[in-house]
């Protein structure tokens, strides 16, 4: 079969990995990928909001399944411009995405199908929007509405950082929405979940924990995020029967009365206080970089799950993942997450032996006359499986050791919390 992977991060390296491994793979292309794609499949230079541009390339590559990595192109309807030329495509359609792209839609849903969420208000005036943050006191989270690169939602701990916050999203700091939520700070411990989905079924796709803030022991500003693990030791049979009843499956029920039945991964973001789950986010697409590390264990061919998902079979399927624990760890270019150093020579990359337990996967990278430079902020991802987690972190920081890399930072705490508690 004929796989076309949509995007350019580190994400869609590990799922292109992962889909080279099928013996029923013969073409793998990327759009637009970067120097790590390269090395696996074939990159095609094209810009991915060009619906009709790609659309030509997939014709032209007889390509039977289209992987969209990134939300904004579901967000902008992506699925349903393909469905309607007859491609197989694995995401959801633009309603769906809503859950992704607008909070008010995702936060409403839950209210009305009793999905545990944080307490909240949805604001287009700032009089109203003022009177919520009075009642409700700081604490208090400050979210856009809309798609916003991982800077739309702040922790405020002051009223005057709050009110600062709603003015700026009600005037269209965010491009896209100038709604505003906010919402009841929920105190606990974050944990990522992820099923994967179809018209008929949802399956469990591993969980994740990962670090979003830049520095160590979690402070400084969020990022995209600098290191993920797997499996999340948090996550009991007992707390998983909790979030499937109490959250997953309503809101697929949801959708589906909606008329929208959701298809794809979907990665529900919660939050976990006294044993119970809340749903603070969904992405409606793989983590990056949880998924580098989820990709490590899956056991299961990734060509033969995204094949029944895209037939509606998923439920003749049993996914199987190893019992190792792996991480990765982020490899940024210094200045992330403002203004960072660009197109800076990363050198020794070929020192690292990469196998079934050590991979490197590009984020933001490209080749030029045989070297690779950095083009990204989150530029490469160190990713080590082992059976613990205290030895998939040596193995990843050893082969860091190996890179030489002088515009390069990283973490080297990912996964403390589980570490520091052994
Ligand atoms: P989001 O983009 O919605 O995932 O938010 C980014 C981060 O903000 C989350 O990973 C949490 O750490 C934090 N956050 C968001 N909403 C809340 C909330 N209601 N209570 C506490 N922390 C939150
Ligand atoms: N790592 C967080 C995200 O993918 O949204």
């Amino acid at each position: 079969m004929n796989f076309a992977v949509i995007g350019s991060g580190g994400r869609e390296h590990a799922i292109c990995y992962k889909l080279k491994q099928s013996s029923k793979l013969e073409k793998l292309i990327c759009i637009p990928g970067n120097a790590g794609t390269q090395k696996i499949a074939e990159n095609i230079k094209e810009d991915i909001s060009n619906f009709d541009a790609l659309y030509q390339i997939i014709k032209r590559q007889n390509i039977d399944i289209v992987i969209v990595g990134p939300e904004q192109p579901l967000v902008d309807g992506l699925a349903d411009y393909l469905n309607k030329k007859k491609i197989r495509v694995f995401g959801p359609d633009k309603f769906a995405a809503q859950l992704e792209g607008s909070k008010a839609f995702m936060k409403n849903l839950c209210k009305k199908n009793n999905i545990p969420t944080a307490n909240f208000g949805v604001f287009n005036n700032f009089d109203e929007a003022s009177s919520f943050i009075e009642k409700n006191g700081v604490p208090i989270v400050v979210k856009a509405d809309g798609l916003a690169a991982g800077k739309g939602v702040s922790v405020c701990v002051s009223k005057e950082e709050a009110l600062k916050n709603t003015k700026e999203i009600l005037e269209g700091k965010f491009k896209s929405s100038n709604q505003v939520v906010l919402e009841e700070f929920l105190k606990g411990e974050e944990l990522s979940y992820f099923v994967i989905v179809d018209e008929n079924s949802s399956l469990f796709f591993g969980s994740a924990q990962d670090h979003k803030r830049v520095g160590e022991g979690d402070t400084g500003p969020n990022t995209g995020g600098m290191g993920a693990y797997s499996p999340a030791p948090l996550l009991t049979n007992q707390l998983e029967n909790k979030i499937k009843k109490k959250i997953i499956d309503p809101t697929l029920k949801a959708m589906k009365d909606l008329g929208y039945p959701y298809k794809g991964f979907l990665y529900a973001g919660l939050m976990i206080k006294k044993g119970e789950p809340y749903l603070i986010e969904y992405n409606i697409r793989m983590g990056d970089p949880e998924c580098q590390v989820l990709m490590m264990r899956l056991k299961t061919d990734l060509l033969e799950i995204l094949d029944c998902a895209t037939k509606n079979k998923l439920n003749n399927l049993k996914i199987e993942w190893n019992n190792k624990s792996c991480i990765t760890i982020v490899l940024c270019a210094k200045g992330y997450p403002s203004n960072y150093i660009k197109d800076s020579e990363i050198k020794n990359l070929f020192n690292v032996l990469t196998d079934e337990n050590n991979q490197i996967f590009h984020a933001g990278t490209y080749e030029k006359n045989n070297k690779t430079y950095s083009s990204g902020g989150r530029v490469l991802n160190i990713t080590s499986s082992s059976k613990n987690l205290i030895e998939a972190r040596n193995k990843s920081l050893a082969n860091i050791s190996k890179i030489n890399w002088v515009d390069g930072f990283f973490r080297r705490d990912i996964g403390w919390r589980v570490i520091n508690n052994k």
